[in-house]
């Protein structure tokens, strides 16, 4: 793994609607790879690579913002009031960091409460920037920000903030690196505000209209303490969505990943998420309608500060994606 690479694109900023940093960032590599690249009016960078004539044509998503916060109100005090961007809950907040695009670094914590038995809501939450007062204070209203978690490695695991999804912005990276000739007309879509709303996928694929869709994003697993039935784990190889709770994967392109996997020889799972969804969702429903599916990378503690994936699954993420692509359907 390309470990150098992975850090740069987890720890970069790019919070939803915020993602000029990152798309500089992966522009920059992406950019030799490329026979054609544009920046899409909402943001999204897409990199179009020529197919020899005899394939379809296919868009594949991940994307590049992440979940943060954004600053509502100063306290007299100095303390930074928020709301969320994205899906954020409170308990991953509490006792973490966030960083604005400025650089300021704070501790997010929660109100003293009489009665703690509870789990906060995020208006009883706060940031300590290290200011004494309104005046000093280095945030202003509007400002967002990331949570901090640095990428470390352990045995086969890996843990970052936002491997949602710059996983996935990896994973497509290495299949543009890695791909030589395929038949296909391809686009690698580094799509925007997929935790608000999936609209940067939505608005790029109607300009692709594309006759595949396929998102490589994260899933949750069913092997933690409690967690709700699933059969998905971490390290068993990458997942193919059946549903999740804003789609149902058309079944060509699941079978067409199946397939892929097997031809591979590498291991698989079958995803079905009972809570979320992906880019692959919205771009399934573009102009008169579009053949969708997604391939998921098995993750566990999504959208908090420590997020964990194999190692493993990513290598053969990017196995099965080179496989399909270098095949015709
Ligand atoms: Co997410
Ligand atoms: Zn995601």
């Amino acid at each position: 793994m390309d470990l150098k690479l992975l850090e740069q694109l987890t720890q970069t900023f790019g919070p939803s609607g915020y993602e000029d940093e990152i798309r500089a960032v992966i522009r920059t590599v992406v950019e030799p790879l490329a026979d054609e690249l544009r920046v899409d009016p909402l943001g999204s960078l897409v990199v179009y690579r020529k197919g020899t004539g005899e394939g379809k044509k296919i868009a594949l998503a991940a994307h590049m913002d992440e979940i943060g916060l954004m600053a509502t109100y100063i306290e007299e005090k100095g303390y930074v009031r928020f709301t969320s961007i994205g899906g954020v809950r409170p308990l991953n907040c509490i006792g973490g960091r966030a960083r604005f695009a400025n650089g300021v670094t704070g501790v997010i914590y929660a109100e003293r409460r009489d009665d703690a038995s509870t789990v906060p809501e995020l208006r009883h939450l706060y940031i300590d920037v290290g200011a004494t007062g309104r005046a000093d204070c280095p945030v202003a209203v509007g400002d967002p920000a990331q949570f901090v978690g640095p990428l470390t490695r352990q045995g086969q695991r890996l843990v970052s903030k936002t491997l949602d999804d710059r996983i996935g912005c990896y994973v497509l990276i290495e299949v543009l690196r890695q791909l030589a000739a395929t038949p296909h007309d391809l686009y690698f879509v580094f799509s925007t505000q997929e935790e608000i709303g999936l609209a940067g996928a939505r608005t790029t694929a109607f300009r692709i209209d594309p006759d595949i869709a396929i998102s490589v994003d994260v899933t949750a697993t069913g092997d933690t303490p409690k967690a709700l039935p699933m059969a998905v784990e971490l390290g068993k190889g990458p997942a193919v969505k059946v549903k999740d709770s804003g789609m149902i994967a058309h079944p060509l392109v699941r079978d067409m990943l199946v397939a892929a996997a097997q031809k591979a020889g590498v291991p698989y799972q079958m995803e079905i998420l009972v809570g979320g969804s992906t880019d692959a969702a919205a771009m399934q429903l573009v102009r008169s309608g579009v053949p969708s599916g997604c391939l998921s990378i098995p993750c566990r503690f999504v959208h908090s500060p420590s997020e964990m994936v194999d190692e493993a699954d990513v290598e053969n993420a990017i196995a099965v994606l080179l496989t399909a692509l270098r095949t015709t359907v």
